[in-house]
């Protein structure tokens, strides 16, 4: 039997029966009944927004799969480059495939030298990483004005191509010249993350080389963070793709998505957070305080995870081997301690508020000498491709564009009064 909903205008008593389809109702069938009244949800709590088939999230069981496939799974077995055209294409790649997907990413690193001399050393000295980013990305869409096709898939492959390729580079300049280092050049040698940690930390040596356990650290914190379905940052994607925008553009304007404290910048907020308290034995007061309603606690809680966020579990055990290289982050007493407290707290437990990504993440990158202005960032490389993934699947189903209605609440007609009559 097909599971449906009845919808009745009592108004007028006219009824619509509405099938339940992939659980959701079709928004069409609601307006052949009720064509001008609108569904009232900002924050889009309880708007799917579009079908895809890229990653499945069951925030209640604390389950996440790309593809089908466990997160912890390819955490533990894949390379973020393998989940990024795992993301983007839907199957896992051939040899074949991994080697030509490899070398593509690796041949187009290389940023163009005016990006690198006008636009990434043009920023003021203290430059937020994440707002040269932005700026950077953007910039790129007119480097590559092809990119506007994107309905031909040869150019879409070639974009898809440089946006991960690129990002790394772009990330690293950022930071290069935020502490007025010479910018490092891609080194085609060195595999993904080894080639960033490359241009982040080289300084006169010939050849740089990364710490291995550092380097895979990296390589599972960019596959926990490839992608996470329709988030703000990707929903920003999408809606920015509806238009047809080059996805350059469009990426650009998830990267200032994700720039915010409430989505990636939360990771930084951790580590503010964690300084603040300053000792285990502060850690009751600053709860009390959050529960007060004094802040919130970061790194806490997450609009679809009602469980403990699957990532978080991986990340933590992915510092202890992060640490083993570095020595202990000072810090990791006081979130350990502040988990323990809040996950035996009410509040918490009530609100289903557990540790999310953000939670540890920070920690690792700050004893793997990140600044704290790059945590984002480092978000930001990996979540690309998941943001192509999305922008490709929503060219492919040639989607409508991104245009929701309003509740007007505003001032009823009036007119006009000249500047001295008011
Ligand atoms: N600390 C204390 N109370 C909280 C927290 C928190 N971190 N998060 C939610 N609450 C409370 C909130 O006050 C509300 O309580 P009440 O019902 O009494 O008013 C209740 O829990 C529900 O909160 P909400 O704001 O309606 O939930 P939301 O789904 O709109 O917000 C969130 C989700 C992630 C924005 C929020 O939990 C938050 O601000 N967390 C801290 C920031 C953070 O860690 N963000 C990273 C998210 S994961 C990575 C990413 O998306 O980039």
């Amino acid at each position: 039997m097909t599971e449906s909903v009845t919808i009745t205008d009592n108004r007028t008593g006219e009824s619509i029966e509405i099938p339940i389809v992939d659980g959701g109702i079709d928004a069409g069938s609601w307006k052949k009944l009720l064509g001008n009244i609108w569904f009232a949800d900002p924050g889009f709590t309880q708007t799917a927004a579009t079908e895809s088939a890229i990653t499945e999230l069951d925030g209640e069981a604390g389950v996440l799969r790309y593809r089908g496939y466990p997160i912890e799974q390819l955490a533990e077995k894949s390379t973020y480059l393998e989940v990024a055209f795992l993301l983007i294409y839907g199957e896992l790649p051939t040899p074949q495939q991994y080697e030509d997907w490899t070398h593509a990413i690796t041949y187009h690193t290389f940023i163009h030298e005016n990006v690198r001399k006008r636009t990434l050393e043009g920023f003021h000295h203290d430059a937020h990483p994440m707002g040269m980013l932005v700026s950077t990305v953007a910039a790129l869409s007119t480097f590559y004005p092809e990119a506007k096709d994107i309905h031909v898939e040869e150019i879409r492959n070639k974009q898809i191509v440089r946006a991960i390729a690129k990002m790394p580079t772009l990330a690293a300049g950022a930071h290069r010249s935020s502490v007025g280092m010479p910018f490092v050049y891609p080194d085609n040698t060195l595999d993904f993350t080894s080639n960033f940690l490359s241009m982040m930390w080289k300084i006169a040596e010939p050849h740089y080389e990364a710490d291995p356990v550092l380097s895979r650290a990296l390589d599972v914190l960019f596959i926990l963070h490839a992608d996470h379905e329709q988030n703000c940052g990707t929903t920003a994607m999408r809606v920015i793709g509806s238009s047809h925008a080059d996805p350059y553009s469009a990426l650009a304007g998830a990267t200032a998505a994700l720039y915010g404290p409430r989505h990636g910048g939360a990771n930084e907020a951790v580590i503010k957070m964690l300084t603040e308290i300053g000792h285990i034995d502060n850690v009751a007061d600053y709860v009390k305080s959050v529960k007060e309603g004094k802040g919130r606690l970061q790194g806490f809680g997450h609009r679809v995870y009602k469980n403990y966020d699957p990532r978080a579990k991986i990340i933590k055990e992915t510092a202890d081997k992060v640490f083993e290289v570095t020595g202990k982050n000072p810090l990791l007493d006081i979130a350990l301690k502040l988990e323990e407290v809040a996950l035996a707290d009410d509040y918490f437990v009530s609100r289903k508020l557990y540790p999310n990504v953000d939670f540890y993440s920070g920690l690792i990158y700050q004893a793997m000498r990140f600044p704290i202005e790059m945590f984002t960032v480092l978000f930001a490389i990996p979540r690309t491709a998941g943001w192509l993934a999305h922008w490709r699947e929503l060219v492919l189903q040639d989607q409508k564009i991104a245009r929701p209605r309003q509740l007007y609440t505003g001032s009823g007609p009036r007119d006009y009064v000249g500047i001295y009559q008011r």
